[in-house]
């Protein structure tokens, strides 16, 4: 077990939070999806109602180790400071005496502060011991709350760890809950979706749950390369050529473990990918000159009336191209039918999948929905994230 915020007295403390402000800009810098923000508002708000001072840091995309003003932070202070209904304050960077001076500001009236993106900094990635405590100084305790980031062994989730006493932020404590749950002590039946367009994505993933799950939908582009693999007819539609002989022997593997695979049976068929396209269901194979953009109706019966009984769900990856409103059927339905399940549990993969179930205004009705794209798949291979491993346990 790990220590987490309630471990601490922060009474006067200086919190040190790493959360994941990874958020998408329009091209004016405003916050498009403040998402992962709100998640960590319970972490944030419980450090100030225990009397600490409370410093973020975050990185936001991939500057490569210089300044970058389009990835500055200051949008996501200027977001958080609207949501806390409080004043923060933007550092001019995340480590050295210009700093530290700004930070000496924070007071009773003003507690709040975000460092400047880590990834200004090579010495971030590259997880640098010297680096990883210059970050340390700025803080008393250290709190993970980024478990989007906790995937990567970065100086602001791993090294700095070494320098303070840590533990987990509430919402690193939910995804670990939640994702933990379902890969423990999942109640059966267990239905896991895979989606989206890549096999050699969902691999490490899908051979760790195959001894867990009853059964696998498969929709999304990957479909294809399980559909071509059995000899059937794809017509033009994107499949990963290179990846057959390795969903032949996931198929193989499925039927040793008695776990059952439900690819589509029909598709929603186009001749070129444009959201006007003329556009038909066919299946189970695709004629030559067509390709497969989304699930068909025969396929959406499938797999809602499969997911009636499941009691434990994950999703990961979307059914079809659903950025295009003619193409996002097959994931609404499956969206629509999860977010009915009654006594069931819903784990929601992050990133295109999170986007999606958001997109459709049904996230309130999922048991959780992750933050993490990257680190939510890794925590489904079954991997150990370097973000949860390097805290302290109790
Ligand atoms: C994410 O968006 O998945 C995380 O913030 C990690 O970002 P990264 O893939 O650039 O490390």
């Amino acid at each position: 077990m790990k220590k987490t915020i309630r471990d601490f007295d922060l009474k006067g403390k200086r919190v040190l939070i790493r959360v994941d402000f990874n958020v998408p800009l329009d091209k004016n810098l405003n916050v498009t999806d403040d998402n992962r923000i709100r998640a960590s508002l319970p972490t944030i708000e419980y450090a100030l109602s225990q009397g600490a001072k409370v410093i973020l840091m975050s990185h936001l995309g991939r500057p490569e180790g210089k300044p970058v003003s389009s990835m500055s932070l200051s949008p996501a202070t200027k977001r958080l400071s609207e949501l806390l209904k409080k004043e923060v304050i933007q550092c001019s960077d995340c480590v050295g005496s210009r700093v530290s001076e700004e930070l000496s500001h924070l007071n009773g009236v003003c507690q709040v502060a975000l460092l400047e993106n880590l990834r200004f900094h090579a010495a971030e990635e590259k997880n640098d011991a010297a680096f990883a405590k210059e970050l340390a100084q700025n803080g008393d305790i250290y709190i993970n709350d980024a478990f989007g980031s906790s995937h990567r062994a970065h100086a602001s989730i791993d090294g700095v760890t070494k320098y303070l006493p840590s533990g987990a932020g509430f919402l690193l404590e939910k995804e670990i809950q939640y994702l933990g749950v379902a890969m423990e002590k999942p109640k059966k039946p267990f239905v896991a979706i895979l989606g989206g367009s890549k096999v050699s994505d969902k691999i490490g993933m899908v051979e760790n749950l195959i001894a867990k799950v009853d059964k696998f939908l498969i929709g999304g582009a990957m479909a294809y390369t399980f559909l071509k693999a059995q000899g059937i007819e794809i017509g033009s539609s994107k499949y990963e050529k290179d990846k057959l002989d390795l969903a032949k022997s996931i198929l193989e593997k499925a039927k040793q473990h008695k776990v059952e695979i439900i690819l589509p049976v029909d598709h929603i068929v186009v001749q070129k990918v444009d959201e006007n396209a003329a556009s038909k269901a066919e299946g189970p194979g695709i004629s030559a000159g067509w390709l497969g953009v989304d699930i068909g109706p025969k396929t959406i019966e499938l797999f809602t009336k499969t997911l009636d009984s499941a009691k434990t769900v994950i999703w990961n990856g979307p059914m079809g191209i659903f950025e295009m409103q003619s193409f996002a059927k097959g994931s609404y339905e499956v969206t629509k039918k999860l977010s009915q399940l009654k006594d069931a549990t819903t784990v929601i993969g992050g990133g295109d999948t999170a986007a999606c179930v958001i997109g459709f205004g049904l996230a309130d009705k999922m048991t959780h929905i992750s933050t993490g794209g990257g680190a939510s798949l890794e925590y489904l291979e079954g991997k150990v994230l370097p973000g949860i491993a390097a805290l302290q346990d109790k």
